[in-house]
């Protein structure tokens, strides 16, 4: 297949996520290996949503989180369970929209552009296998759209 997005450049979020999720489906298809397809999902999340930072946390451990594949600035390397927006999505296996960083309890300030975010659990039979995580440099800038049509990507992981 072409490796090439075609990418909405006008248009509500809406419509890029519509555009976006049968492309993502046709990066995915035939590619067994997870970590090339956390890799792939993040770049044309990048790319076709304009994400500050969009990635995969994996569980490492029992207890503990790893930065997996990612687009966006450094990040931390490591987060435990029940820490931070990633580590509190982890342990409580449930999608979480936080509008404010600022107001959430134990937030793990990775850039301090970061001001919003949207956290996923990837799970597969019923085991969360990791996390993916997206940033906004702007407040309040994910609502149950973004976690709608993320969990449809997500539910794309083989
Ligand atoms: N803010 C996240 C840490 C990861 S970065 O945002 C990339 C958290 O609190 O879990």
């Amino acid at each position: 297949m072409a490796e090439d997005l075609t990418l909405i450049k006008e248009g509500t979020k809406e419509e890029k996520y519509i555009s976006l999720i049968p492309q993502i489906e046709g990066l995915l298809y035939g590619e067994s290996n997870r970590i090339a397809n956390f890799a792939n999902i993040s770049a044309a999340l990048k790319e076709g949503m304009n994400f500050f930072w969009v990635g995969f946390y994996l569980v490492d451990s029992d207890d503990e989180l790893v930065l997996g594949p990612f687009q966006g600035p450094v990040a931390c390397t490591r987060i435990k369970k029940g820490k931070g927006v990633c580590g509190t999505c982890w342990e409580k296996e449930e999608a979480l929209i936080v509008p404010n960083v600022d107001e959430f309890p134990g937030h793990i300030a990775c850039a301090s552009a970061s001001k919003s975010e949207v956290v996923l659990p990837v799970k597969k039979e019923g085991k969360t296998i990791a996390i993916l995580d997206v940033d906004s440099s702007k407040p309040d800038d994910f609502d149950e759209i973004d976690a709608q049509y993320l969990q449809q990507i997500v539910d794309l992981i083989d």
